[in-house]
């Protein structure tokens, strides 16, 4: 979590600093800060418990003028409370040197017990600034006092202090380094915390993703973990933790910055709700038709004889993704190939079990999640091979696993994830029709008929879009509801699941997913007079029974709301119905889950709350 950028230009660094921010603030929004060097009065920092907007008029108050470099963060909570004294960026004692930092040092306890007892002063309770003052004891180990003040004296002097700095710390880190003494050169380093460098025209970046400065340019260096980066506005180099110099070919985004932009919408959940068509669309694409798979062959590179070979699949993925990953469960099943899920963060003692005759799938939006990075490394060590499913190029994950499928769903900015958890189903449902043509478990004809339903979806999400304002009613009518309950059956019960995950992270009420043929075995205990339950109960075989499970809920009192489709709507009993259009029972998840993000959309907004920066969440949970 917590997101860092630098600029070194010719620019006012602030200006672009807090603009990166504002971007990056999905990555965690409890406090943030910049720091600049001002040619005529030295180190510039400027803190604020809160969010980047209060950085901003603070900033406005006592603006930077003439600085041109500076490095900023914007703040996801591990060690100390959110803070003005505990937000980055921090300082050594002679407020000389300045640090932002993502992720955790492990060791930090340890180093500053040493610190304090060389007489260092610690101004707050993070394990960041322990960095800063060992990289302040590496300098005054190199003697620079007596150093002239030449850059090309100073430079290499604190590229020194900062690779041994490094050299001591456990743990996690992206970090960006700025000495007023060096006032031409930042320096980054990267240890398993994403960082990207960006490099415009006579003006360089450091970000924790692409979207802090793609507004200024489009050409990347993705940091592997272990390498340090020294930025300087004409030029960047690239060294190991050794030191020895590394060469870095950039990569051209894709992505532009109005992607990353509200485009009109009073949120970007909103907004990318509505770009569901289109994230569908653009992860199909290409990879359906012709069925022989070749092109998709060619992109992921995995080879068929493996697909041929394994005995089943294993998905690790976390919330939002973890449900993708349940959905995939039964489409793989459905063409015969035996597939479990885990959350990462439980897979652990599971890795012991999968070897080479298992695939392991992925799945991870930021591709930065910790414990899908760790699952995967876990995975890897018991003989697996990984394939990722990430929508982020550059990310650990890609780097980490064996083969990649992409979701082409461009960058997700609300906390909650939506578009990248369609793109996921998508995904999904490419590998599994993929395997099954490989695997000779389908018939070419039904094949090419699945895969035209497919193709048929992204108009059939702008459909069910149309249905927003009948969802709108029904979610003012219960937005005073304090607990919510979600029912569905086999393939639409992950998104059940999903239903009460997004209530859950955006109004902070209570709510429920549940298999609906379960209630009876202990939870319909909890419904009330009242209760609102909203049940999955479009076409399928299952129907009658969600049917039943329906009228049991109805008689101890709920108040049932059905997403239904035109043909199942006759068959069932219900005070509220949200229609989506029809399409094959597997295919169904791409549109149930439609109006359940919307309900929580709208709950939400009812409830006034903060929809893109939910309470206590941040949008890479680059933690364990
Ligand atoms: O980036 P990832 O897909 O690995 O993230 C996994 C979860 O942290 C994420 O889906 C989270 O549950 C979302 N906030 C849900 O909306």
């Amino acid at each position: 979590m917590c997101g860092i950028t630098g600029y070194i230009g010719e620019k006012t660094a602030t200006d672009i600093l807090v603009d990166g921010l504002k971007r990056l603030e999905y990555r965690g929004y409890d406090s943030c800060g910049v720091a600049g060097i001002n040619p005529e009065k030295g180190l510039y920092l400027k803190r604020v418990s809160g969010r980047v907007d209060a950085l901003d008029a603070l900033i406005a108050k006592d603006p930077l003028k003439k600085g041109t470099v500076g490095i900023g963060h914007t703040r996801w909570a591990t060690h100390g409370v959110p803070s003005e004294d505990n937000a980055h960026p921090h300082t050594d004692c002679k407020n000389e040197v300045v640090l932002v930092h993502n992720g955790i040092i492990e060791n930090y306890l340890e180093i500053k017990e040493q610190l304090l007892r060389t007489g260092h002063k610690f101004k707050s309770e993070t394990d960041t600034e322990a960095v800063v003052h060992l990289i302040e004891e590496k300098i005054k180990g190199l003697n620079v006092s007596g150093a002239a003040a030449r850059s090309d004296v100073l430079e290499p002097m604190f590229f020194e202090a900062v690779r041994r700095a490094i050299a001591e710390l456990k743990g996690s880190f992206a970090m960006a380094v700025l000495w007023a003494r060096c006032p031409g050169m930042l320096l980054a380093a990267r240890q398993h915390s994403p960082l990207v460098i960006g490099l415009g025209g006579g003006e360089n970046f450091i970000a924790s993703d692409v979207s802090a400065f793609l507004k200024y340019t489009k050409k990347a260096v993705f940091l592997n973990d272990g390498e340090m980066a020294a930025v300087k506005k004409d030029s960047v180099l690239y060294f190991n933790f050794q030191g020895k110099k590394v060469e870095h070919s950039p990569v051209t985004i894709q992505w532009d910055s109005t992607m990353a932009e509200k485009g009109g919408y009073k949120h970007f959940m909103l907004k990318e709700i509505h770009e569901q068509p289109e994230s569908v669309e653009n992860t199909l694409r290409g990879r359906l038709l012709p069925l022989k798979g070749d092109i998709l062959q060619r992109e992921i590179n995995l080879p068929s004889e493996l697909i041929r070979n394994i005995k089943g699949v294993q998905i690790i993925a976390c919330g939002t993704a973890y449900h993708a990953g349940l959905v995939g469960r039964y489409v793989f099943e459905n063409f015969g190939l035996p597939t479990s899920v885990d959350f990462a963060s439980e897979f652990s003692d599971r890795a012991k079990i999968v070897n080479k005759d298992i695939l392991i799938i992925a799945v991870s939006q930021s591709g930065e999640t910790a414990d899908t990075l760790y699952a995967v490394r876990e995975a890897k060590a018991s003989g697996a091979k990984v394939l990722a499913i990430t929508n982020t190029l550059g990310s650990t994950l890609t780097r980490e696993a064996d083969y990649v499928l992409y979701t082409h769903c461009g960058p997700e900015i609300g906390v909650a994830s939506t578009k990248a958890f369609i793109g996921q189903l998508a995904a999904m449902y490419v590998l599994a029709i993929h395997f099954a043509v490989i695997r000779k478990n389908i018939f070419d004809a039904d094949a090419r008929e699945y895969a035209n339903e497919l193709l048929k979806i992204p108009r059939l999400i702008e459909a069910a879009l149309e249905g927003s304002d009948a969802v709108l009613k029904i979610a003012e009518h219960f937005a005073k509801s304090e607990h919510f309950l979600f029912i569905a059956r086999h393939i639409n019960f992950p998104i059940a699941l999903e239903g009460a995950l997004k209530i859950k992270e955006i109004s902070y009420v209570h709510a429920e997913g549940y298999a609906a043929g379960e209630m009876k075995h202990g939870p319909i205990a909890i419904i009330y007079k009242g209760m609102p339950v909203l049940a999955v109960a479009t076409t399928s075989k299952m129907l009658s029974l969600v049917a039943n499970n329906i009228e049991e809920a109805k008689a101890r009192g709920a108040e049932v709301t059905a997403i239904v489709d035109e043909d199942s709507r006759k068959l069932i009993k219900a005070s509220h119905y949200i229609t989506v259009p029809r399409t094959a029972e597997i295919l169904s998840p791409l549109l149930t889950v439609i109006p359940l993000q919307l309900f929580a959309y709208f709950i939400a907004l009812a409830k006034k709350c903060d929809i893109d920066k939910p309470r206590n969440l941040a949008k890479s949970v680059t933690v364990r």
